[in-house]
């Protein structure tokens, strides 16, 4: 069974004593995570790099994993302003967001980069959730899945999935992200079954049986229940409503 996961993405927000705040509130006000094991619902936030040290530290012995929003494709050296893969893993980090939208756009991110930082995070322990989702004018032309498609194998090229946990998928049209407009819960359902095809096409039955997928795009408290009733929506990417312990802790409590 694949277990449903909530994944805040707080973006460039966020001083690291607001960090330590949120960590001890979320714990405070979700006893169930604050004692480890393992909840029905796994939780993970990805806050800027310099909060993850904060994160790595109040977060140690809860149910809450954490990660980074970006990675480099590189091993070390002169990189400048670059993350390594090894860093985060050293810290504790589970999850490492590649191929978001906004850094395809405003970092013109190829499918190609993206899929050499998702063989490094691989290759460190990290598991990362790969971003794809199509703009306003491919959904309005009817384009949506093969666009989305097309684009996802691209940032797979020269990956290898084995048993499908090593990876998780967001499906993130970009239209629906920070705008307020979500996708409905069919088109997130059509584009999430999509997507669990072609991973049984390319990887075999096993990938996608485990693979999760989520959706993303201005998912709150009001929308998770529906958007999760799909059978292949596995969870979901947030961003605004991860920013506030309480719309946090609710869409948890909905999915
Ligand atoms: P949003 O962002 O929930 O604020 O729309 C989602 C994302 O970009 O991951």
């Amino acid at each position: 069974m694949r277990k449903p996961l909530l994944a805040g993405n707080w973006k460039m927000n966020k001083t690291p004593s607001e960090a330590r705040r949120w960590f001890a509130e979320f714990l405070e006000a979700n006893p169930v995570y604050a004692a480890g094991g393992e909840p029905a619902v796994e939780a993970a936030i990805l806050p800027s790099f310099p909060l993850i040290p904060v994160a790595a530290e109040q977060l140690a012995g809860s149910a809450v994993r954490f990660g980074g929003q970006d990675v480099s494709a590189h091993e070390w050296g002169a990189f400048t302003g670059e993350v390594a893969a090894a860093q985060l893993a050293d810290l504790g980090a589970s999850y490492v967001i590649v191929g978001h939208s906004e850094r395809r756009a405003y970092w013109n991110e190829s499918d190609e980069l993206v899929a050499a930082k998702a063989a490094r995070a691989i290759e460190h322990g990290l598991t990362p959730i790969l971003c794809v989702g199509e703009k306003l004018e491919v959904r309005e032309a009817g384009r949506a899945v093969s666009f989305t498609l097309a684009q996802l194998e691209g940032s797979l090229s020269g990956l290898e999935i084995a048993s499908g946990e090593e990876l998780v998928i967001a499906y993130e049209p970009v239209w629906a992200i920070g705008t307020g407009k979500t996708a409905s819960a069919a088109d997130a359902e059509e584009m999430a079954a999509a997507i669990r095809n072609f991973i049984r096409e390319r990887y075999g039955e096993r990938a996608a049986a485990n693979i999760r997928i989520l959706y993303g795009g201005s998912m709150k408290p009001a929308n998770t229940a529906d958007i999760m009733a799909g059978p292949n929506v596995d969870g979901g990417l947030v961003g605004g409503a991860s920013l506030e312990v309480e719309s946090f802790s609710q869409m948890i409590a909905a999915v």
